[in-house]
């Protein structure tokens, strides 16, 4: 059999999306390459890898055998790379980043500074929201992530490094804002701008109005922070966002906090990496940085009283379950 890692490659591609089209997209190639790659590699196997039926295709008994492999072969060329990066040391070295869409209010201001003391270390930042962070530690496809919360059920390391505390916006004219101890229940009455479903912040809420037995009206649904800020200024409702989010527009008075009884939900921010992972030195000289500094860069908004001034980072590290 004379099977090579490109093929592999494009065969965990197309078997991860069951899609040519979708793998062709992800590795910058044509459709017709990555068929060819498929064919070839079929041919080498003696048997086919993915069967259609209807306009949907399916991996066979043979392709579900190649893609347990696929996998385990790209882990082992990460772990190679990474084991090389630690021979090499700090002076290069990359480091893959994911960190949730909310977290990138602060995360791009930590690379700044942390790019300034360590100019060899280059980044790969992928911003997603929670959904798409816990895919990628699933699929070991980065070195360290920022998330709200550590993933359920997966074997990872997370340590807390900062407050997130989660609050209710509203535009300033709200009949709303200014008001004392918002009961919980007068939420009800109001209609929500949410985040997508799969997003870190929108579960949070959920949960916690859940479990007092309410739910919120969302009239309108947005899968960016941005967005959302933008519909609660023009009025089109209230919000729930991270507190990071909307610094700015509450420094400007474009948006209010409201002191509902119950908020801000308190949060933290976590780094997150796989248990057992082991880290380059690139990779440790980062996670080191956000846990002993990155609390230095939270700054409790202007005017808000809502809002408890900062605590230091709970510091310890915790293990995900
Ligand atoms: P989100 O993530 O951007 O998906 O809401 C933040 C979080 O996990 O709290």
């Amino acid at each position: 059999m004379n099977i090579t890692l490109r093929q592999l490659k494009v065969f965990e591609s197309v078997a991860r999306h069951l899609s040519f089209t979708r793998a062709a997209e992800e590795l910058y190639l044509t459709q017709p390459a990555v068929s060819m790659q498929i064919k070839q590699l079929e041919q080498q196997i003696g048997l086919p890898l993915f069967e259609q039926i209807g306009k949907r295709i399916y991996l066979t008994e043979a392709g579900n055998e190649v893609r347990r492999y696929a996998q385990r072969i790209a882990t082992e060329l990460i772990e190679l790379s990474d084991g090389l990066e630690a021979l090499r040391g700090l002076n290069s070295g990359r480091l893959r980043l994911t960190v949730a869409s909310t977290a990138n209010y602060f995360a791009t201001d930590l690379l700044a500074t942390f790019t300034r003391r360590q100019p060899g270390i280059t980044f790969q930042l992928e911003v997603t929201n929670r959904e798409g962070v816990i895919r990628r530690i699933q699929d070991n496809e980065m070195d360290l992530a920022v998330m709200g919360k550590p993933p359920e059920g997966l074997d990872v390391v997370a340590e807390p490094f900062m407050p997130n505390p989660l609050v209710v916006i509203a535009s300033p004219d709200h009949p709303l804002a200014g008001g004392e101890q918002i009961p919980l229940e007068r939420l009800q009455d109001e209609i929500f701008v949410l985040r997508e479903t799969g997003s870190g912040t929108r579960n949070t809420v959920e949960r916690f109005l859940e479990q007092r037995g309410l739910s919120l009206r969302g009239g309108l649904q947005m899968s960016s922070n941005e967005a959302i800020k933008q519909s609660v200024q023009a009025g089109l409702g209230l919000g729930v966002v991270s507190i990071h989010t909307v610094a700015l527009e509450l420094e400007l008075g474009r948006l209010s906090i409201l002191n509902v009884e119950g908020f801000p939900l308190e949060r933290h921010w976590y780094l997150v990496h796989r248990a057992g992972k082991r880290l380059s030195p690139a990779a440790d000289a980062f996670r080191r940085f956000i846990i002993e500094e990155a609390h230095q860069h939270w700054r409790p908004p202007q005017n808000n009283a809502a809002v408890e001034p900062p605590q230091q980072s709970p510091g310890l590290a915790a293990t995900g379950g």
